[in-house]
């Protein structure tokens, strides 16, 4: 498989791209994007817990309005992220041989290194490659695709992993009572413990064209929630009022997106944030989004109590891996 990296370290001195990564014009970022503005989506201070009523309206706000927010005081140590990163970037500085050891395989499904393989729509590629691995559940990882170096990639992912579930506790408890619900309902229909914490990087190389080519397409994401750390250069980009808008960062925020599963349980009251990502001439953009995905066999399906008369069901329920096999295939949900 040939490496966007690879491309990348070729292209360098170049002012072209090949053309499977010259987007269609109607989605090339220099045309299609806002300039001149940076989008502030909703920030969330979460220190002040003893004021739990004014986050939940926040959130809750934040979810019906945009499907997009960062937060602030999420008591992850900036330490424990930079390490995150430092690791990251690592892996994919080593010799290319040394990233092939977990590359994905026909048999790993979405676990391993990795290039988006299948053509997309009009079959342009986007201009980056990736590493995915599970990283909770405990029983549900496999170390195998997570990197032996370098030699501190574990401590710092279990780290980031432990440390991000009680973050994520509490944002799935906030949403919860956001739609009126108890407490713990929201997370229990997700999955409960059993909710599959998937780490990706992105690793978005340089661009000869970033006026041209996008790293990650438009989508939403299949995932339940989804929480990200970016690292400092500008890429992110979310769909508003019918225009796309590069996001404004804010240093150690977490980045947290509504995917599909929340929107769907919460019967269209949340919405998934429609984005995609722009990549960069000069430097390497990469990003740790973690999503927060149902067990297989988990079925989703509205949450009984959001359905009512003047609120009919707007989803189907369905198993989360057959909500995802059509998602793949371009089916109908
Ligand atoms: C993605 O949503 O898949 C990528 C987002 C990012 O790199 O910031
Ligand atoms: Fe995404």
């Amino acid at each position: 498989v040939v490496r966007v990296q690879s491309i990348a370290s070729l292209s360098k001195h170049a002012n072209t791209i090949p053309s499977e990564y010259i987007r269609s014009e109607n989605e090339q970022p220099a045309g299609s994007t806002v300039q001149g503005v940076v989008l502030e989506v909703p920030v969330i201070d979460l220190s002040d817990e003893s004021n739990i009523e004014k986050i939940v309206r926040l959130i809750s706000e934040a979810s019906r309005e945009w499907g997009i927010f960062q937060v602030v005081n999420h008591g992850i140590p900036n330490e424990a992220i930079s390490k995150l990163q430092r690791v990251g970037r690592e892996f994919f500085e080593l010799p290319k041989e040394e990233k092939e050891v977990i590359a994905k395989t026909s048999e790993s499904g979405i676990e391993g290194y990795g290039t988006t393989l299948q053509k997309e729509i009009e079959g342009k590629k986007g201009w980056v490659d990736h590493l995915f691995h599970k990283i909770l559940p405990p029983n549900a990882i496999n170390y195998n695709y997570w990197p032996k170096n370098p030699p501190s990639y574990r401590e710092a992912n279990e780290e980031y992993a432990e440390r991000l579930r009680h973050v994520s506790d509490k944002l799935t408890k906030w949403l919860s009572l956001g739609l009126g619900l108890e407490g713990q309902e929201l997370k229990a229909a997700m999955g409960g413990e059993d909710t599959i914490y998937l780490m990706k990087i992105n690793y978005y190389p340089p661009c000869p064209r970033p006026d041209l080519a996008l790293g990650v397409v438009a989508h939403t994401d299949m995932s339940a929630l989804t929480i990200l750390v970016p690292n400092e250069v500008q890429g992110l980009q979310v769909f508003r009022d019918d225009s796309w808008y590069d996001v404004k960062y804010i240093p150690n925020a977490l980045i947290v997106h509504i995917g599909d599963q929340i929107e769907i349980l919460s019967n269209g009251k949340y919405k998934a944030v429609f984005h995609r990502s722009t990549v960069n001439k000069e430097s390497t953009r990469m990003s740790w989004p973690v999503f927060l995905e149902p067990p297989a066999e988990v079925e989703i399906g509205p949450i009984t109590k959001l359905v009512t008369e003047e609120s009919p069901a707007k989803f189907k329920t369905k198993k989360y891996k057959d909500y995802v096999y059509c998602k793949l295939n371009k089916l109908p949900q």
